[in-house]
C-alpha cells in the first residue's frame, strides 16, 4: 500500500527545526491563524437536523443505510459489534501517544511522501495556514514506529491497533455488503471484494489515521481540520468524548455538529462509493474545529478497494434518468488528481453531459 493517507497535503517535519507545540500554546499564532470561523453557515440554523443513527441489528438495516448515504452520507452506527473495550484502549493508545513530549513524536515523524508516522498537515497549499491538529497514520505494521517511541514497551500499542483494524475490515466489508444489497448489485460482480485466499480477507486496502486536536486558546480563529471529503471508499471513524466534528448540509446549506454518540461508530461515504452509485450517495463535506478546553482524539478508517484498481459507475445505476457522472478512476489516481484541485476532485472528473450527447463512448469497467 503506498498513498493511501488521506486527504491533506502532509507537511515534511524537520526534527532540527523547532515546531509550535500546540498542547502548551498561549495564543494562536499567525501561521495557524484561519478567517474567522464565525461564518454565515451558523450551527443554530433553523432547519437543524442532526445526523441519522441506525441500527446495525435492524433486519432493514440495508434500508435504512442506503436513505442515509442518499440523504446525509454520514450515519451514526449502533450495535456495529466491536467491543467498546477495543474502542476505549484505542483511546488509551491514543492518549499515550499524542501525551509523548514533541521531540519524541518527531522521532516517528513523516517524511516527505507523507505515508506513515506523526505529522501535521496543510489543508492544501491554497491555504498557506497550518492546522490546529496533529496525526498519526498507520499503513501496515506499526511496530517500526512503535518501537522507536516505546522501546520496551511498543507490543500493546501494536496489538491494540491490529485487533482494530480486523475489526474495522468486517464491519467495512459487511456494509458495504449491505449497500450493494440496497443498490441492488450483485457482490459477487465486484471482483475486489472477493476473498483472496490471503491473510486479507478480500483485496481490500485501508488506513488508519489517528487525528488529534490539541485544545486551543482561540478556536474561532483556528482550525482542526479544514473542510474535505474523504477520498476513500468509507470511512469508520471512532470519536473519543469530545465534540468538533461538523458536516456541511448542501441544501440548507449550514454546518450541522456530529457531537459522538457514546457507543456508536460513525460512518461516512467516501469520494470512491459516491463514483460508485453514480452520485447516487453523498460523500459529505465535513470538518473538524477545535475547542478551548478540551483536547479531541479521533481515530479515522479509511477503507477502499486495492488501490489500482479502477472504480466506475456501477452500469445498472446509469440511465436516461441518471446519466453516467464519471469515468474509471482508481484510488491512486485520484488521490493525484485531488491533489491538485483539492476542495473539488470530484468536480475535475466529472464528464460533462454534453459530451455523452455528442455519443461518445465512456469507459465503463466494472
Ligand atoms: C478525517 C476526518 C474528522 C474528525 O480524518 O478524514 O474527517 O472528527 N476526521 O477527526
Ligand atoms: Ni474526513
Amino acid at each position: 500500500m503506498s498513498s493511501l493517507v488521506e486527504s491533506v497535503k502532509p507537511i515534511p517535519l524537520d526534527p532540527y527545526n523547532s515546531h509550535i507545540d500546540l498542547s502548551s500554546a498561549q495564543y494562536v499564532p499567525d501561521s495557524h491563524t484561519w478567517p474567522t470561523l464565525n461564518d454565515s453557515l451558523s450551527t443554530e440554523s433553523s432547519s437543524f437536523k442532526s445526523v441519522p443513527v441506525i441500527d446495525l441489528d435492524d433486519p432493514n438495516v440495508f434500508k435504512s443505510l442506503g436513505n442515509a448515504c442518499e440523504e446525509w452520507g454520514m450515519f451514526h452506527l449502533t450495535n456495529h459489534g466491536v467491543p467498546i473495550s477495543l474502542l476505549e484502549a484505542i483511546d488509551d493508545q491514543g492518549g499515550r501517544l499524542f501525551s509523548l513530549p514533541l521531540e519524541e513524536k518527531l522521532k516517528v515523524a513523516q517524511g516527505p511522501d507523507g505515508l506513515k508516522g506523526y505529522g501535521l498537515k496543510h489543508i492544501f497549499c491554497f491555504f498557506a495556514k497550518l492546522l490546529w491538529y496533529e496525526g498519526f497514520a498507520i499503513v501496515g505494521s506499526p511496530m517500526e514506529h512503535a518501537r522507536q517511541l516505546w522501546p520496551q514497551d511498543y507490543k500493546q500499542f501494536c496489538d491494540v491497533i491490529e485487533e482494530y483494524d480486523k475489526e474495522m475490515e468486517k464491519l467495512a466489508e459487511k456494509l458495504m455488503g449491505l449497500l450493494l444489497k440496497y443498490l441492488d448489485i450483485n457482490k459477487e460482480d465486484v471482483k475486489w471484494l472477493e476473498p483472496t485466499g490471503g491473510e486479507a480477507k478480500t483485496g481490500s486496502s485501508a488506513a488508519l489515521q489517528m487525528n488529534y486536536y490539541p485544545k486551543c486558546p482561540d478556536p474561532n480563529r483556528a482550525m482542526g481540520l479544514g473542510q474535505h471529503t474523504d477520498s476513500c471508499m468509507l470511512t469508520i471513524l471512532h470519536q473519543s468524548n469530545t465534540t468538533g466534528l461538523q458536516l456541511l448540509r448542501a441544501e440548507d446549506p449550514a454546518w450541522v455538529p456530529v457531537p459522538p454518540l457514546p457507543g456508536a461508530l460513525l460512518i461516512n461515504v467516501g469520494d470512491l462509493l459516491h463514483i460508485l452509485s453514480n452520485g447516487r450517495f453523498q460523500s459529505p463535506v465535513h470538518r473538524a474545529v477545535v475547542n478551548q478546553t478540551r483536547a479531541r482524539f479521533s481515530m479515522a478508517y479509511l477503507w477502499g478497494p486495492p488501490e489500482d484498481v479502477e472504480i466506475s459507475p456501477f452500469l445498472k445505476l446509469v440511465g436516461p434518468e441518471r446519466p453516467l457522472l464519471y469515468g474509471a478512476v482508481s484510488w491512486n489516481e485520484y488521490l493525484r488528481i485531488k491533489e491538485n484541485n483539492f476542495d473539488n476532485g470530484l468536480a475535475a472528473i466529472r464528464i460533462n453531459i454534453d459530451d455523452q450527447n455528442d455519443g461518445h463512448d465512456q469507459p465503463l469497467t466494472n
